[in-house]
């Protein structure tokens, strides 16, 4: 019943504009609209990672609820976390209307919002009011005018201390120009100097760890991976992201929308994502969380990124397609496939299947 609810509703909002839809995605979660999700239970999906215990492996991916404004509702469909933002210190308004753009043949999406978000200050404090007892992160980002990026990244950290269950540095936004060049070894090593000070600051301020993870592109060489993998190993960095959307249009039929510029998000950029995970997991070894994202359809592909390396999941362009479901999907799909293997938890299944990725050429770009 509630599946067929759930398909009534994907079809009236398929017939809206893509952004437009999402508004009224978000606007009925805060009212209360979409029934609640009861998440199977298992001791198999708690995930740990320094501080925080993840009831289950399977967080809402940043973008989605860019401005803090579905907190609890996001909790009470049973996500085992959710990232808020990329968040900019000051309020910015993003790219020009149209900026998102479906893809229903190819379960995909292109966007270039340009981290259109409310600013520090009003998302800051609606996440005080929200008061979550669930695990949110916060995605920082840098103004698009920004003449000092690492500043902006330091500011986010600084302002969300109070709040923040963890922190994701966002470099990897196509959409804001010049943001991926960050990525390069010696930015990236300034930058996560300042921001992991920062962080030390703020721990001791507010006498709890604050994790922080780094979001990558799809899009790096062998070559930028050993860079990125090398300073962030050497780092106090606690994880990383792999991946954002990607540039690559590979598999797509020409013209549009797939020749709308942005970023490509949804079943095209799995097996790009799953890879770079692969090679990311192999250049950092088994000690360091990755967050796998880019591409969860359904539970087969989850569990093809926990096996290529994924400590914990995200989703965001399945479930414009799927709807809240795809989680209960998930889940029950990874622990039937745990208690199939005889495997006792999640993370005894991470990088199970490393090398069968990490050693795939990458599609074209
Ligand atoms: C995103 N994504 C994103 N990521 C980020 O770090 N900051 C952001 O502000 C956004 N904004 C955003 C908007 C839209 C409309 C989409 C579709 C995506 C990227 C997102 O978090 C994720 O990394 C990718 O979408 C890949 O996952 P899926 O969508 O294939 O599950």
């Amino acid at each position: 019943m509630i599946r067929l609810a759930e398909q009534i509703g994907l079809k009236a909002l398929s017939r809206l504009d893509p952004e437009s839809a999402h508004r009224a995605t978000i606007t009925a979660l805060k009212s209360g609209l979409l029934p609640p999700q009861s998440p199977p239970r298992s001791d198999r999906l708690t995930v740990r990672i320094g501080p925080l215990t993840f009831p289950n492996p399977v967080g809402i991916a940043a973008g989605f609820d860019k401005d803090a404004e579905a907190v609890e509702p996001v909790f009470r469909l049973g996500f085992g976390f959710t990232e808020i933002g990329s968040v900019t210190p000051r309020p910015q308004p993003g790219n020009p209307k149209p900026r998102v753009f479906r893809l229903p043949e190819a379960n995909a999406v292109i966007n270039r919002y340009g981290f259109n978000s409310q600013g520090h200050v009003r998302v800051h404090e609606r996440l005080l009011r929200a008061r979550s007892s669930g695990i949110v992160g916060i995605n920082v980002g840098a103004n698009k005018d920004s003449t000092d990026r690492v500043a902006d990244y330091v500011a986010g950290i600084r302002r969300f201390a109070d709040c923040a269950s963890y922190f994701t540095v966002n470099i990897s936004s196509p959409n804001t120009p010049g943001l991926r060049d960050l990525q390069a070894r010696a930015a990236l090593q300034s930058l996560l100097d300042a921001v992991l000070a920062e962080r030390e600051r703020a721990q001791a301020e507010v006498g709890r760890e604050l994790p922080v993870f780094l979001k990558i592109a799809p899009d790096l060489t062998d070559a930028d991976l050993d860079d990125v993998c090398g300073v962030a190993g050497n780092s106090q960095l606690d994880g990383l992201i792999v991946s954002n959307t990607t540039l690559s249009r590979a598999g797509l039929p020409a013209g549009p929308p797939a020749d709308e510029s942005g970023g490509l998000s949804g079943a095209p950029l799995f097996e790009r994502a799953t890879i770079v995970l692969a090679k990311v997991r192999r250049r950092v070894g088994p000690g360091l969380p990755l967050i796998g994202v880019g591409g969860i359809t359904d539970a087969r592909r989850a569990w093809d990124k926990v096996a290529a390396g994924a400590t914990l999941l995200q989703v965001y362009t399945g479930l414009v397609y799927q709807g809240p479901s795809l989680l209960i999907d998930i889940l029950k799909g990874l622990d039937a496939e745990l208690a199939a293997r005889g495997l006792a938890t999640l993370a005894d299944a991470v990088g199970i299947a490393e090398a069968d990725w990490a050693d795939r050429a990458l599609p074209p770009t």
